[in-house]
Formats: C-alpha cells, sequence, structure tokens
C-alpha cells in the first residue's frame, strides 16, 4: 500500500518565499534495506535556509524519485524520524527513531523513503528537541572543543556570539570539560540578564563586544598563570581581532560563521603572530561529515551521554504551526 507524504522542495535557489512549494506525492512499501519513516520534526535552521536562497556552498542533491519529470530538492538537514515499515534487509524496525546520517537528505516532508544507511537511530530517552537538533550545533560545539587543541582543565576558551545556540553549547561542554569560557555577546539593554542566563550555563565570565575590543580591556587577572588556548569566532570583523589579542602563547583562532557579515580582519605580521606563533583556521561541520561520516557518530556518541546525564541543555527555539499551503513564514 502506497503512503501519501508531502515534501516541502525547490527546483532552483532563490527567496525562500518564491523558491519553495509543497509536492503531494505517494511513497511505495520499503523493499531490500529501504526503510519508510514520518517525521517527527524538522527544525529550520538559518543554514538551511541559505541553501535554498545559494548562499551556502553545499548542494543538496536532486531527485525525480518523488514522482515529478524534473529533479527537484527537498529542502532541510536535521530532523527526527521515526520508522514505520523496514524493507526485508534492513536491520532497522518499526518504532526506530532516527535521523539523517549525512548532510542534505531533505527533512521537511512528512515522510521519507530511504536506505537505511541514510538514516542513524537515536536513543529513545532523549527528547524530541533533543533528538532533532542533535545533528547539527551541538555537534558542532564538541567539534569545535575537541578538534583543534588538546584543551586541559583550567584552561580557557575564548568567544564571540557567545549569546547562540552554538555558544551556549560550547558554553555547556566547556564547563563539562572543565575549561573555563569567555563569552563576548553584543552590547545590549538587557546585558545583565543575558550574561545571568550564560553564567547559569557555565560561562565563567560574560562581556560586551565594546569590552572586547576595548584594547585596555584584559582578560589577564581571570586568567591568571592559565592561558587562553583557543578562540571561536562565528562573528568576523574587528570582533574577531579583538579574540586574536586575547589568544595566549601558540593560540588558535577557529572560525566557523560570519554573522555580521564583514571579512575576518586578523592583525597578521603584528606581534600576535610573529611572536606568540597564532595559529588561524576554519570549521565547518558539513565538510567534516562529508569528509569522514563515522566521526559524526562518534561526535553523536558523546553528545547523547552529556543529555542523558543531564548535563546539558537542547539550544531554544521558536515553534511555528503551518500548514502546507502557507509555510512560507515559517522559513522567514
Ligand atoms: N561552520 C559550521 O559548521 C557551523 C555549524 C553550525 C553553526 N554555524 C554558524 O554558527 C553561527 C551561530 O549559529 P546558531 O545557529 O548558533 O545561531 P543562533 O542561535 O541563531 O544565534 C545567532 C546569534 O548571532 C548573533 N548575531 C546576529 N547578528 C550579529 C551581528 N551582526 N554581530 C554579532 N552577533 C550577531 C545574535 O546575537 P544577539 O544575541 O546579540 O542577537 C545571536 O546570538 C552562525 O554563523 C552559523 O552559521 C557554523
Amino acid at each position: 500500500m502506497s503512503t501519501p507524504a508531502v515534501a516541502i522542495i525547490y527546483t532552483s535557489n532563490g527567496p525562500v518565499e518564491t523558491a519553495l512549494s509543497a509536492l503531494h506525492h505517494t511513497l511505495p512499501v520499503p523493499i531490500g534495506t529501504q526503510v519508510l519513516a514520518e517525521t517527527v520534526c524538522s527544525p529550520i535552521n538559518p543554514s538551511d535556509v541559505r541553501q535554498v536562497t545559494g548562499a551556502n556552498p553545499f548542494k543538496q542533491k536532486a531527485t525525480t524519485k518523488l514522482g515529478t519529470d524534473h529533479p527537484v530538492t527537498v529542502g532541510g538537514n536535521e530532523g527526527l524520524f521515526r520508522v514505520l515499515q523496514v524493507g526485508k534487509d534492513s536491520p532497522l524496525k518499526a518504532g526506530d527513531l532516527c535521523i539523517p546520517r549525512v548532510p542534505g537528505l531533505g527533512t521537511w516532508r512528512t515522510h521519507i523513503l530511504c536506505d537505511q544507511t541514510d538514516l542513524v537511530c537515536v536513543p529513545s530517552s532523549l527528547t524530541v528537541e533533543q533528538a532533532a537538533t542533535i545533528g547539527v550545533n551541538p555537534l558542532t560545539a564538541y567539534q569545535l572543543l575537541t578538534q583543534f587543541v588538546d584543551l586541559q582543565k583550567g584552561n580557557w576558551v575564548l568567544q564571540n556570539g557567545g549569546n547562540s545556540a552554538v555558544g551556549k553549547l560550547i558554553t555547556q561542554m566547556a564547563r563539562i570539560m572543565g575549561v573555563n569560557t569567555i563569552s563576548v555577546v553584543r552590547e545590549r539593554e538587557d546585558f545583565e540578564s543575558v550574561a545571568e542566563e550564560l553564567r547559569d550555563l557555565g560561562a565563567t565570565q560574560v562581556i560586551t563586544d565594546t569590552q572586547n575590543q576595548d584594547l585596555t580591556f584584559s582578560v589577564a587577572e581571570w586568567i591568571g598563570n592559565s592561558s587562553v588556548r583557543i578562540a571561536f569566532n562565528c562573528v568576523g570583523g574587528t570582533s574577531a581581532s579583538a579574540l586574536v589579542k586575547k589568544l595566549s602563547q601558540g593560540g588558535t583562532l577557529v572560525t566557523y560563521g560570519a554573522l555580521n557579515g564583514a571579512d575576518l580582519v586578523i592583525p597578521f605580521a603584528t606581534p600576535e603572530f610573529v611572536f606568540k606563533g597564532i595559529v588561524a583556521t576554519g570549521y565547518w561541520l558539513t565538510a567534516n561529515i562529508m569528509r569522514d561520516p563515522e566521526l559524526k557518530i562518534k561526535t553523536l556518541e558523546k553528545v547523547y551521554r552529556y543529555y542523558q546525564q543531564g548535563l546539558l541543555k537542547a539550544p531554544s527555539f521558536s515553534k511555528a504551526r503551518c500548514s502546507f499551503e502557507d509555510f512560507a513564514h515559517c522559513y522567514q
């Protein structure tokens, strides 16, 4: 028996209001190693929207398997599926909860028919929110903290975008690892309440970007004999340069985003680079997963443990309910 399904698709890049449409189709009974699953939750991450507009360098694969005569792409990278039916050669079983194994699977849909290797099962002990959002921001935070330097207890980490979902996850995971954090957030009227929230999550210190960029503002007293081994930059421009200036000898600047759209301004050929041996590099989760899908599984296992031990709060997000005929506002 075939299953009626709806997917939010695009055929070419453009603004979400015009590029996206709803495709009603039917999915056949799974055969061989195939799996038919229903969607439990499909988040909209800003990077998903950039895929639709074409601003993200990663291109999702288009397909004619949904019955169209031209290739279409299903939007979305994150999501939680519940297995309904499996082919006779699939090790999965009805009721299993799964997330996409690799980027670009397309999660903005009511149902999916795919090969079992496209999915990875997640523990049923996770909440829907934890499971549906585990594949991007928590993995990013964990890999940023573990992939570049061998952080030791008592070391310091510095980050801008401290109030972002990734920033809050970095803060929480650093606390679990015994690593101190200085989170930089934008100037705001409610700075104290944001700082309080971040300190509750584990931030050791919270400063404004004005303090970050003030050359007379020093973090030396906080750091003492320890060191700022790594700085995470998701903002760009002079906010990033200011992070470099606070790094200790041999420190590393990792850029993973560009929220203010400004080019990276790194004080090259100044003492920060010449005498301190600063390293500047970039990070992209998608490239990591494409290069080494097993690394995703290993990272997921670390994050499951943090959730299961009650050590980590899932990123907060806003919920939107909309019909397939009126979904565009969900993506804005
Ligand atoms: N490289 C990778 O693999 C990877 C993976 C995941 C995420 N990311 C990147 O990580 C960043 C954070 O993602 P997210 O999902 O955690 O974001 P999010 O939760 O939506 O938070 C966005 C944050 O950006 C801040 N912000 C917005 N515009 C800004 C500006 N002009 N200057 C400074 N800060 C600004 C906001 O600060 P306020 O609180 O002050 O409003 C907010 O804290 C994004 O750049 C995203 O693309 C990269």
